[in-house]
């Protein structure tokens, strides 16, 4: 601290951004009151001074250069919310190499540069916050630092991504199409300015390193998680879903294998139980399940995207930042301390699925998949069918549901490639995985 007051540099004035710097001055008294620190933001570093703002803000604070929020000596914090990762990954650098800690909601970031900006940041004992980086304004990074440092964690499943999870809700409430639903998230400021990583999985994965890594104390990295998007959901598997009792949601899976001391990665949309709470979490909103050996199941949920929900977070790191400032080594970081935990390659990964094929309306076309199913072990738990009237498919087909017992996701892939040679079954199935939640690790 170099002075009386703290003096913050912000970098960004996005949605975030300016979510940030609204409530950093709305609820300045406030924050003043609580944490008994006076503040100012003293400069704001922006892509492009000429661009016409949301937000009323002195232009005197306005500079195009993050470079002059690193170089000046009266700033104490950075907040990062440029976005993007290369340059991110510099002023996240500069920031830490000039002692200032950085405060950043970064998953990219992190997920691609995490494991050398911890260490930067131990060496130069500069604190790293990244609360935003994960569930919007859920404190689970905290939490998982803090809070429940005392459970070996056994597994983290959750909907940790906003935007995928409004287009899903909308597709099942609203019967929205899927574009219609996407420009919608977009219009409300949830998805990122490439809306390509929210709804190909590659959002929620990187989150899930994240929070693996803190879970776990090991590095993980982009190569160890398996991950599929929501683009190819229709509006058909919505409709079978509902008719067995499960929701359809792009589900992170996060599991310990202590027997193979392994972990489990994955994302993908996931047929989850209608009883379950994950199932009727709707809209921009995020759910964060924790199972910890010591405390159990916990849920954690809120809005995970969106501009004032992501600001909450953002502040509360400032504000822990600012009551760390003087002793920056009492900062809980991130500290690997386990060695690299060996990563389930997804082919040996088991649970339940749901696998509807498109196949002419024959005699015999359940026997084929089901003796196919067989010859690879694979048991089925029940079957539905329900004949197209014209459409995509066109008279004469049918969808054939198959619910299928455990089983491993190699063997499964196996068995529908065999099944490519039978004409009357169009080749490419609608897989989802059957998430079993309540069981105990
Ligand atoms: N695009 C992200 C989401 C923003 O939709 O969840 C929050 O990280």
């Amino acid at each position: 601290m170099t002075g009386e007051t703290l003096q913050i540099g912000l970098a960004g004035l996005g949605t975030v951004g300016t979510g940030v710097y609204e409530t950093l001055c709305r609820n300045h008294d406030l924050l003043e009151a609580r944490t008994q620190i006076p503040f100012a933001v003293k400069r704001v570093a922006v892509r492009s001074l000429a661009r016409k703002r949301d937000v009323e803000i002195d232009p005197a604070l306005l500079t195009d250069n993050w470079q002059e929020l690193v170089d000046d000596p009266e700033i104490d914090i950075i907040i990062e919310l440029i976005g993007g990762t290369e340059e991110a990954y510099r002023l996240v650098k500069a920031a830490l190499l000039a002692h200032k800690p950085v405060v950043t909601g970064n998953k990219a970031l992190l997920a691609e540069f995490g494991s050398e900006l911890f260490q930067l940041s131990a060496e130069t004992t500069t604190p790293l916050y990244f609360e935003a980086s994960c569930g919007g304004g859920i404190p689970i990074i905290q939490s998982l630092q803090n809070s429940l440092v005392c459970n070996y964690v056994r597994r983290i499943t959750g909907i940790i991504n906003g935007t995928s999870n409004y287009i899903l809700s909308s597709m099942e409430r609203k019967g929205m199409t899927y574009e219609d639903a996407l420009a919608a998230a977009q219009r409300k400021g949830y998805a990122e300015a490439d809306p390509t990583l929210d709804v190909n999985g590659w959002d929620a994965a990187h989150k899930a390193l994240i929070l693996a890594m803190l879970a776990y104390g090991t590095p993980v990295s982009t190569e160890n998680i398996s991950v599929y998007g929501i683009d190819r959901i229709t509006a058909t598997d919505f409709r079978f879903a509902k008719e067995l009792g499960y929701n359809i949601k792009l589900l992170v899976v996060i599991r310990h294998h202590a027997d193979k001391d392994a972990l489990e990665l994955r994302v993908q949309p996931s047929f989850v139980s209608r009883k379950h709470l994950l199932s009727s979490v709707y809209g921009v909103f995020n759910a964060i399940a924790v199972h910890g050996d010591i405390v159990g199941e916990t849920i954690f949920y809120g809005r995970g995207a969106g501009k004032n929900p992501t600001a909450s977070a953002v502040i509360g790191d400032v504000m822990l930042a600012m009551r760390e400032c003087r002793h920056p080594e009492n900062h809980s970081g991130f500290h690997p301390y386990t060695k690299r935990l060996k990563v389930l390659p997804q082919e040996e990964t088991v649970t339940p699925y749901y696998v509807r094929f498109l196949v002419q309306d024959r005699p015999g076309v359940i026997a084929v998949i089901a003796a196919e199913l067989a010859k690879y072990d694979i048991g089925i738990s029940g079957t539905m069918s329900s004949p197209r009237k014209g459409g995509d498919g066109g008279e004469g087909t049918c969808d054939l549901v198959f619910l299928l017992h455990a089983c491993p996701w190699g063997k499964l892939c196996e068995a529908l490639r065999a099944l490519h040679v039978h004409e009357s079954i169009n080749p490419h199935p609608a897989v989802f995985r059957i998430e079993t939640l309540n069981e105990e690790a």
